[in-house]
């Protein structure tokens, strides 16, 4: 038989094991219940959407393009591993009739993305993140959590006015997009673009008087809630779809090197470029991964749970007997049975790294009186009583 390496994970995804969960959860945890307390209600939305679904929200983008999970399907069709979560909640609330409710429709979901960036640390193919919408309202106050970066068809027009005479000294890239999207000229990475960013004229100096009175309401609103930032006059964002109001979130004390922890903004424009009738709304969403790491890195405490209360302990050959004893303890905590072939010291070593409170002894004598050892992790105290009774002295 010709012999095969073992096969490991895809390039980019990758597992996280029971002892990082905590870790997760507590996000998670924290998560929901901020949504919640806004009034948001959480939303699961499928992993594979129609790729057109997601091409039309942004055709221009690196996020949607180059990184797009796209494949055709058993039936012919083109889908798409969702990249973000938008474009789909967006799909959910007029196919299902959330904009039939009251408005707007305030949903968050919790899940994983794909995307075919490069791997590199807090950079994944599949990411999870917290997203969050609030869909079928332009009022300025819903953007008011957020940082505001305002856009519009007069500025946009005045950036190519900028840099059309520039043009043979741009990038090649940043040529094509001259007439395209000007927008994505200030978020070149490229070297030779670099000197004419900062003669670029800046957003907030050419609003429109409708998103110059929605901008000052964003602000005044930051300011009274004391949300700190910088304006960014030159944050371009990786998708395509947002109006007005953009922002990303950094953990405190970074650099303008880091990545960011999370991001959104106000996408008017999205409903109706998915096909459904115009509807203002506004998000963001946050990666799990490089918050958790964060969390992780900075010590956040968080309890860890031990994977059971209990541990039933067979010394010898009592499968049945010590299965039997699991279900009965099972009634009052959580029970792990060691059916393993090794010594009982060995066992008792798992049991208490499991962090086990509870170790449940059969020895082939007890067993037959169905009687057992319960003994207490912490003080070491150990019990001899009748199967019966373990149940009221777990509980
Ligand atoms: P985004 O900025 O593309 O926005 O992604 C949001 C966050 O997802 C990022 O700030 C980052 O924390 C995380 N993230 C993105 N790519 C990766 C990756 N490859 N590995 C790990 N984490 C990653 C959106 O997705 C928009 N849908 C946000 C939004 C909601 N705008 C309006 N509503």
């Amino acid at each position: 038989m010709p012999r095969s390496e073992p096969i490991k994970a895809v390039r980019g995804v990758r597992d996280i094991l029971p002892a990082e969960l905590p870790v997760w959860q507590a996000a998670e945890q924290g998560a929901t219940a901020v949504a919640r307390r806004f009034g948001f209600q959480e939303i699961v939305t499928p992993i594979l959407e129609h790729a057109e679904l997601i091409e039309r929200a942004g055709e221009d983008t690196d996020a949607f393009a180059k990184e797009l999970y796209r494949f055709v399907d058993r039936g012919d069709r083109a889908l798409a591993l969702r990249p973000e979560a938008t474009a789909g909640v967006v799909r959910a609330y007029f196919e299902r009739g959330l904009n039939q409710g009251p408005q707007p429709s305030r949903v968050y979901l919790i899940g994983p993305m794909f995307r075919y960036d490069r791997p590199q640390k807090g950079r994944y193919r599949q990411f999870f993140q917290l997203d969050v919408e609030a869909i079928g309202s332009a009022a300025g106050a819903l953007d008011a959590e957020v940082i505001e970066l305002a856009r519009d068809w007069a500025y946009l027009e005045r950036l190519q006015a900028y840099y059309r005479p520039l043009k043979e000294r741009l990038s090649p890239d940043s040529q094509q997009r001259l007439e395209r999207n000007p927008l994505r000229l200030l978020d070149s990475k490229t070297e030779q673009d670099a000197p004419f960013k900062s003669g670029a004229p800046k957003i907030i100096d050419h609003l429109c008087d409708e998103c110059a009175v929605h901008w000052a309401l964003v602000r005044r609103l930051l300011d009274a809630a004391e949300v700190e930032y910088v304006l960014n006059p030159y944050l371009v964002r990786g998708l395509d779809y947002y109006t007005r109001t953009v922002f990303e979130f950094f953990p405190s004390g970074a650099s303008g090197q880091q990545d960011a922890l999370g991001g959104g903004g106000r996408y008017d424009g999205l409903a109706e470029a998915e096909g459904w009738p115009p509807t203002p709304a506004v998000g963001f969403a946050s990666g799990l991964d490089r918050v958790t790491e964060l969390m992780a890195a900075s010590g956040v405490d968080v309890i860890t749970r031990p994977a059971a209360d209990v541990v039933v302990v067979p010394d010898g050959d009592l499968a049945l007997e010590a299965a039997e004893v699991a279900r009965i303890c099972r009634a009052v905590r959580p029970t792990a049975v060691d059916y393993e072939s090794k010594s009982l010291a060995a066992k008792m070593r798992a049991a208490n790294k499991l962090g086990a409170k509870w170790v449940v002894l059969l020895t082939p004598d007890s067993s037959a009186r169905r009687s057992a050892q319960l003994r207490d992790m912490s003080s070491g105290e150990q019990e001899e009583m009748d199967w019966v009774e373990l149940p009221t002295r777990l509980a």
